[in-house]
């Protein structure tokens, strides 16, 4: 794969060709997922429920988030290298700066926080000085704890109009890309449709320009009940070689996700 930029990302969604994202945490996994055709590598701080055992991704520091990257970056072959900040390592625009940093230098393209309009100012600081941000909204899994739970986000009116207006907000405040995370299918259409930066989905329909999924979900060994816009691209595989490869020839067609791996209302 020739080596994935956030613009060669902005013109697959002009052209309306869907992109992959998939999470990996060390060496091998960057690059078997790169191998497979996956354009946008997340080490996720999911990191801290699939790998430590957590039971959400609140516990996970800075430090471990560095030390995945690092890994992740020496295996990929050609992927986009995003990172996300972990819990409270961007609650100031100058904490985010320095977290940021750590990351860019342990090898990532481009890091991932979690929050709506607060975050504008952090964002626009970062790209001013050379950091490229993901806005990730919707289920935030670090606000867990507010939210009350793994729950849908964006069904009333009210909080789908926010979520709208937010997504536009921090595109102007200068995101190069957002990730929406379980909110309704049409939601995401109208999100995805509102802003000209590419916008990564999860629970969140058909419609985005790209689709994220946990490493340990497609490969089905994630213990206990799957949320369900998770796959098992291992069922029909003979490898895991050949799952990673399904996974990213299934967004590329379109034949991931189907209409019941999202939500209606
Ligand atoms: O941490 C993570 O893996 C994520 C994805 C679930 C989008 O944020």
């Amino acid at each position: 794969m020739k080596n994935i930029t956030l613009h060669t990302l902005t013109e697959m969604k002009q052209d309306g060709n869907k992109f992959a994202c998939l999470t990996a945490y060390d060496a091998c996994f960057g690059q078997l997922v790169s191998e497979a055709g996956v354009e946008v590598i997340l080490i996720g701080d999911s990191l801290g429920m699939v790998l430590q055992g957590n039971d959400s991704t609140l516990p996970v520091s800075m430090e471990e988030m560095v030390y995945h990257t690092r890994c992740v970056s020496r295996g990929s072959k050609g992927s986009l290298i995003m990172a996300d900040l972990p819990f409270m390592s961007y609650a100031t625009p100058e904490q985010a700066m320095h977290s940021s940093a750590a990351l860019m230098q342990a090898g990532a393209n481009l890091v991932k926080l979690e929050g709506g309009a607060w975050l504008a100012e952090t964002i626009s600081l970062l790209g001013e000085r050379g950091i490229p941000v993901c806005a990730h909204l919707g289920l935030t899994p670090q606000a867990v704890n507010k939210l009350g739970g793994y729950k849908v986000q964006g069904r009333s009116a009210d909080s789908a109009a926010t979520l709208l207006e937010d997504a536009r907000m921090l595109e102007q405040a200068g995101a190069a890309m957002l990730l929406l995370e379980c909110v309704p299918s049409a939601l995401a259409k109208a999100v995805t449709d509102a802003v000209s930066i590419p916008v990564i989905g999860i629970g969140a329909g058909a419609d985005t320009d790209a689709q994220v999924l946990v490493l340990h979900d497609i490969l089905n060994i994630t213990p206990g009940r799957k949320p369900r816009f998770v796959k098992n691209f291992m069922a029909d595989a003979e490898s895991i070689q050949d799952a990673l490869k399904a996974y990213a020839d299934a967004v590329h067609s379109k034949s991931f996700p189907q209409p019941e791996h999202g939500f209606e209302k």
